[in-house]
């Protein structure tokens, strides 16, 4: 009954890492190139803004973005690339399923809790209402899979909900109810400082990250910086059960070379992480600094990345539209 069709979304919050390459973007080139699906992939500026953007910042990390999209392998002629704010259908829908939503769903989500912390009064309405525009952002598309790590898991849950709610309701069978495809574990990159914490842009030290716009240099040094232990690497997985840093070099290695993390130890058990390092490194410095430079190259013609958006909230609007206007009609507007 419905298309095949992936949607995910990113926030232009700024700074990319190695995380969002690995975690989002390498996987939704993957989802792309596979051809199963039609891939719907969008900068959710709408979301970033639920806590407080400088508009210059947004506006540059919109284009930054879609540069990173772009220099990662996603092909604005084969999957639907855009701007949140450029399909208002999806800010529409989410006023809809606003309604649709329950207090106490929301009132749930750990992300809430956790971002809202003890000065809940103080968090924009935004925030609160989140899921219910990301599950706007899903549905309008009609996506049947959407590509989630952990923790936007209970999230997508809360879509599932919204668009059973609305259909039991209306008494229709309008929405899908969207499964999640799970990432699996080497695709959660942890921190290089401390592989218990996840990498991300907001960790103080520069070199607990590698950005996607690092130089090659840049690249290696924190690699060579990395934490690890003075152990050789072990022959079976279970061997890095205790060792957080040096399984999480394993999994980046893992992801870059598309190969299983025991593949990985099958190649290099015995191997000191004075030996393993600068292998990986090179491999990292070859899979990732031609995306930072041609993420420069992409953000010197602001005004082709605007014309590229352009044309991709275009597309957008000729799948979103219609499907808007049937839930309109639905809810008897
Ligand atoms: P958001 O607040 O929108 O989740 P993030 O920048 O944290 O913004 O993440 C954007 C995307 O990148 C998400 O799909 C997220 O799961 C993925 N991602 C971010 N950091 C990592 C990481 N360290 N490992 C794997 N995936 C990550
Ligand atoms: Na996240």
């Amino acid at each position: 009954q419905f298309t095949p069709r992936v949607f995910s979304g990113i926030q232009p919050s700024g700074g990319l890492t190695l995380g969002n390459y690995l975690g989002a973007m390498k996987r939704f080139v993957d989802m792309q190139d596979a051809g199963t699906h039609e891939t719907i992939y969008c900068m959710v500026d709408l979301h970033a803004i639920t806590v407080a953007q400088d508009p210059k910042d947004l506006a540059h990390n919109t284009r930054e973005l879609c540069a990173g999209f772009i220099a990662s392998g996603i092909d604005p002629e084969k999957s639907v690339l855009f701007n949140q704010s450029q399909v208002p259908e999806h800010a529409q829908l989410g006023w809809i399923f606003n309604c649709v939503a329950r207090m106490g769903w929301m009132g749930r989500m750990t992300q809430w809790k956790d971002k809202a912390g003890k000065n809940a009064e103080q968090a924009s309405l935004g925030l609160f209402a989140y899921p219910a525009l990301m599950a706007a952002d899903i549905l309008v598309y009609h996506a049947t899979h959407v590509p989630v790590g952990e923790d936007q898991k209970q999230h997508l849950e809360l879509t599932r909900d919204i668009a059973a709610k609305f259909n039991h309701d209306y008494g229709v069978d309008f929405f899908p109810i969207t499964e999640p495809v799970i990432e699996g574990a080497a695709t959660r990159v942890m921190s290089l400082r401390d592989g218990t914490k996840k990498m991300s842009k907001s960790d103080p030290s520069d070199l607990s990250r590698i950005n996607m716009t690092d130089t090659a240099d840049a690249i290696a040094k924190k690699i060579r910086k990395a934490k690890t232990d003075p152990e050789p690497l072990p022959e079976a997985l279970d061997g890095l059960d205790e060792r957080p840093d040096a399984r999480n070099l394993v999994n980046i290695y893992a992801a870059l070379a598309e190969i299983t993390p025991q593949q990985v130890l099958d190649q290099h058990a015995g191997s000191q992480f004075g030996t393993f390092k600068p292998v990986l490194a090179d491999l990292a410095v070859e899979k990732l600094a031609p995306i930072g430079t041609e993420m420069s190259r992409l953000m010197e013609d602001q005004a082709e990345i605007d014309r590229i958006l352009a044309r991709g909230a275009e597309r957008g609007r000729e799948i979103a539209a219609p499907i808007l206007a049937k839930t309109l009609e639905i809810v008897g507007m």
